[in-house]
C-alpha cells in the first residue's frame, strides 16, 4: 500500500471511505480530548493524521480547535479549502506544502516525514481511518513514529473497524480492541469509549462482503515512564 495506491484513489475519486457527515463517535466523545489541554491564551491544536477531505475536521474547528491535519493526496486537500469556499495559497514547509487559512492548517506530504519540532504545541490527536488505512506493518510502524513525533503524548480519540478480516481485504483493515491494546502496550493507557454496530451506516463494506461491522472508539491517555 504505498503513495501511488492512495493517489490513484484520488485521482479516480475511489473515496468510499469519506463521509458525508461528521463521524458520530467524535460528536458523543470529542470532550474527551479536552482534559489536560494547557492553557496556553490560544486555541489548543487537535492533529489529524491522514486526514483525507474530512468533514470531521470543520466541525473540530468550529468547537474552537486549531486544526493541523496531514495528508498525501494535495487533490484531497484542495478540494477541502474549495468545498468551504477558503482561499489559501500554498507554502513550502520543510518536506510538506502548506495550506492555511481561519484554524485550518494542512500539510500536504507523508505523515512518516512529521517531526517533533514540526508538531510542537499538538494538544490532541483525532485518528479516524488512519491507523484501519494501514497494513499490519505499516501500522507498527506508524504508532512509532507517531509516539517520536509526540514526544508529549497527547490525548487521541483513535477509531477503528472490526469485522471478519478474512471477508475482503483493507484498507480500511479490521484492527480489534485486543490489537489495539497490543499496538500501543507500555506506550499508552488504552480505555475503549464505545462500540457500535455499523454494517448498516457502512453499506459500501456490506457490500464487499463484511457480515458484521463494529466501529470501536478509543481514549489514549499517558505517557511512557
Ligand atoms: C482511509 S482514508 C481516511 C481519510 C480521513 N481520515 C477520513 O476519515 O475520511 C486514508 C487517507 O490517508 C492518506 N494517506 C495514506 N498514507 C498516508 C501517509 N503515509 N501520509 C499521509 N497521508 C496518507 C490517503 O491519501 C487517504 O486520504
Amino acid at each position: 500500500m504505498d503513495a501511488e495506491f492512495w493517489h490513484e484513489r484520488w485521482r479516480e475519486n475511489r473515496i468510499a471511505f469519506h463521509q458525508d457527515r461528521v463521524n458520530p463517535l467524535l460528536e458523543r466523545h470529542h470532550h474527551r480530548l479536552l482534559p489536560g489541554t494547557p492553557d496556553r491564551g490560544e486555541k489548543p491544536v487537535v492533529l489529524v493524521p491522514l486526514c483525507g477531505k474530512s468533514q470531521d475536521m470543520w466541525w473540530l474547528r468550529e468547537r474552537g480547535w486549531h486544526v493541523l491535519g496531514v495528508e498525501l493526496s494535495e487533490i484531497a486537500v484542495r478540494d477541502f479549502l474549495a468545498e468551504r469556499g477558503c482561499a489559501a495559497a500554498p507554502e513550502t514547509d520543510g518536506p510538506f506544502t502548506r495550506y492555511a487559512a481561519d484554524d485550518i492548517e494542512l500539510l500536504v506530504g507523508d505523515v512518516f516525514d512529521l517531526t517533533p519540532e514540526r508538531l510542537t504545541g499538538v494538544d490532541a490527536v483525532y485518528d479516524r481511518a488512519a491507523l484501519v488505512a494501514l497494513p499490519p506493518d505499516l501500522r507498527r510502524r506508524y504508532v512509532e513514529h507517531m509516539a517520536t513525533a509526540l514526544p508529549e503524548r497527547p490525548r487521541t480519540l483513535l477509531i477503528t473497524f472490526e469485522y471478519p478480516q478474512h471477508e475482503f481485504d483493507g484498507p480500511p483493515f479490521s484492527i480489534s480492541p485486543d490489537a489495539v491494546d497490543a499496538l500501543y502496550a507500555g506506550a499508552r493507557t488504552v480505555e475503549r469509549v464505545e462500540s457500535v454496530d455499523a454494517l448498516r451506516a457502512e453499506a459500501g463494506l456490506a457490500a464487499r462482503g463484511a457480515s458484521a461491522l463494529t466501529e470501536h472508539a478509543f481514549l489514549l491517555t499517558g505517557t511512557r515512564s
